[in-house]
Parts: structure tokens; sequence; C-alpha cells
């Protein structure tokens, strides 16, 4: 009975290391697949996980990593390379033998008619992996990540008190990455709650960027002020930042814009729901302010990897 979880070493939304501490709360085997070993992995293996060494872009790799495994948590960054990523693990699968009850982490955007290319390719890459007859169940979380605010604004909010994007000044959904990871252990431990294959569980509130900016001022004590801004320049921006930033990948750049650009024409597509939310994970989910309640209140914000 193990459960093989990738993407555990993440630094966005950090998802899979969550999911690997609440399954090892729950007494159940796992084995991670990272690419290298490091202090992330140092840190799962003192949960009690088992490490394997191995790149989604290398089925080789990842037949030996699904020896015995019943369960699995595919995910992928928000970066070119889900569709290959898909296809290794879905050729793994067959080739192992094994059938493992996979759980993906996906998105609203997960669309084949969805401007955004990260967005129309994790749609054809959760298209690949259900071709292959995998049992599937897949979260397409529509909902904007918290942890996005100190990635993509934590730089301005240091050096000029300023959040800046083209999401315009409407509202938008969020959810915490801790509650991301939260609907993958329901979806691995209490499948019955989900109406899968593929389903789109909400985000817990909606707020714009103007109050987002407020909740950061009064946690920061200082002024923070939302700049709503073109698509073409958010777009020069996080491309200037993914040059000095490891989180940020110029693909990111992209999708996120592509979204953005999309919510401020047309809105958020599926409406925030906490009670939805909470019944599918089990808990109360987290807001913003709770989010922003873990940040340091030193610039530049940094956001929690981990969650109590
Ligand atoms: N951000 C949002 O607002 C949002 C909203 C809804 C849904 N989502 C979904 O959330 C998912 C991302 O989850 P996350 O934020 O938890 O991820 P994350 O923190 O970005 O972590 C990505 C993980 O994937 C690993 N990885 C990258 N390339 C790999 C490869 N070739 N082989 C094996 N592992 C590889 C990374 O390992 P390294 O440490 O080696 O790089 C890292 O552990 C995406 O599918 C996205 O659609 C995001």
């Amino acid at each position: 009975m193990t459960v093989l979880v990738t993407g555990a070493t993440g630094r966005h939304g950090g998802t899979g290391a969550h999911l690997v501490r609440r399954l090892r709360e729950e007494g159940r085997d796992v084995r991670v697949l990272a690419r290298t070993r490091g202090e992330r992995t140092e840190s799962l293996e003192a949960l009690g996980a088992e490490v394997v060494i191995g790149d989604l872009q290398d089925r080789r790799g990842i037949v030996p990593a699904l020896r015995g495994v019943t369960q699995a948590y595919f995910t992928y960054p928000i970066d070119a390379g889900v569709i290959g990523a898909a296809a290794n693990f879905a050729a793994a699968v067959r080739e192992s033998g094994v059938s493992p009850r996979t759980v993906v982490m996906s998105m609203g955007p997960a669309h084949p008619g969805h401007p955004s290319d990260r967005g129309r390719d994790q749609w054809l890459a959760e298209e690949v992996l259900q071709w292959a007859g995998l049992d599937l169940l897949v979260l397409r979380v529509a909902a904007a990540f918290h942890e996005n605010v100190p990635a993509l604004h934590g730089r301005s909010v240091r050096d000029e008190g300023v959040i800046r994007n083209c999401f315009g000044d409407g509202p938008v959904a969020w959810i915490s990455g801790r509650d991301a990871a939260e609907l993958a252990v329901a979806a691995l431990l209490h499948p019955g709650r989900f109406d899968g294959p593929v389903c789109h569980p909400p985000g817990v509130e909606e707020l714009s960027h103007h109050d987002i900016a407020a909740v950061l001022a009064e946690r920061l004590g200082r002024p923070v002020r939302f700049e709503p801004v073109s698509a073409e320049q958010w777009h020069r921006e996080l491309v200037a930042l993914s040059e000095v930033d490891d989180v940020v990948n110029a693909d990111m750049a992209g999708h996120i814009t592509s979204v953005a650009d999309r919510v401020a024409r047309h809105g958020s597509t599926t409406a925030a729901d906490p009670v939805a939310l909470e019944r599918l994970i089990g808990r109360a989910p987290l807001t913003f302010r709770d989010f922003a309640r873990t940040l340091g209140t030193q610039c530049p914000l940094s956001a929690a990897t981990t969650w109590s």
C-alpha cells in the first residue's frame, strides 16, 4: 500500500510536500520521486518517506519508483513539459504492470480552448493519462494559489510597496497550496467525496488585488497598493523576474498573464465556495488573511512551505 508522490520538492504551491506529511500522519507508506537529493528530500526522509531519484521526462527512472505502488500523486510545475511528463508516467505505469489510483493536480485553465499554452498542455497531458487507461481523479482546482502573491509580487512589494498585474480591479478566486494539497489527501483517502474522474474544486473566497494589497499592508505595517497594468507590461516584468528568481519561469509568465487577462475580461469561471471546499477537505480552509499570517513581516515576502 505505497503511495508514490511526484513534485514533493516544490517551491511554488508546495502541494507535494504537504501531501507527504499528511499521508505519513495517516500512517501511509510514501515514496517520493525527486530529481535530485538535497535539503528538501532530507526533510521528506525525516518524515519517513522513501526517496527515489528519477525524472518525469525519463520513463526509465519512473518504472522502478512504481514498484508496489497502489496510489500516486502526479503534479508538474507551471512550466513547459507536462505532456511529455504525463506520457512517460503513463508508459511507466503500463510497463510496470501496476494500476495505481492516480490523483492529478490540475488547474481551471486545463481546457482545449484556453488562451494559455500551459492550460491547453495540461488538458492534453490529462487526455494522455486517460488514453493510457489510468485510474484517474483529476483536480482542476478553480482558484489561484495564495502562494502566487509572494512568488509573483514579493519583490515589488518589498521595493515599491506595489502589486502590479493584469487581473484588473475585479475579484479572483483563491485557495492556499495547503488546501490544494488537502484536496489531494482527500482524493486519495476519501475518493467518494469527489464526483470525478475530472472535478473542479472551488476556491475559499474571492478577493480583488486591491483586497490582497490591503491585507498585506495590514500584515507588513506599511502601505501596499495595487496598480493594474496591461498584459504586455506584466508579461515583460515577469520574464525579467524569471531571470533572477528560482520559482517564476518564462512559461509561467506567459500562462499567468493569459489567465489574468481572461479573468479581467470575463471574470473567474468558477465561483468560490468555502462550504463545498470544506466538505471536500474535511477541515476549515485557509483564507488569504490566514496565509498572510504565515508570511514573514520582513520583506521580501516568503511563503511558508510547510503548514501546521
Ligand atoms: N499556482 C496556482 O495558482 C495554481 C492554481 C491551481 C492549480 N495549480 C496547479 O498546481 C500544480 C503545481 O503544483 P505545486 O505548486 O505544488 O508545484 P511546485 O511547487 O511548482 O512544484 C513542482 C514540483 O515538480 C517537480 N518537477 C519539475 N520537473 C520535474 C521533472 N521533470 N521530473 C520530476 N519532477 C519534476 C519539481 O522538482 P524540482 O524541485 O526538482 O524542481 C517540484 O518538486 C500545477 O499543475 C498547477 O496547474 C496551480
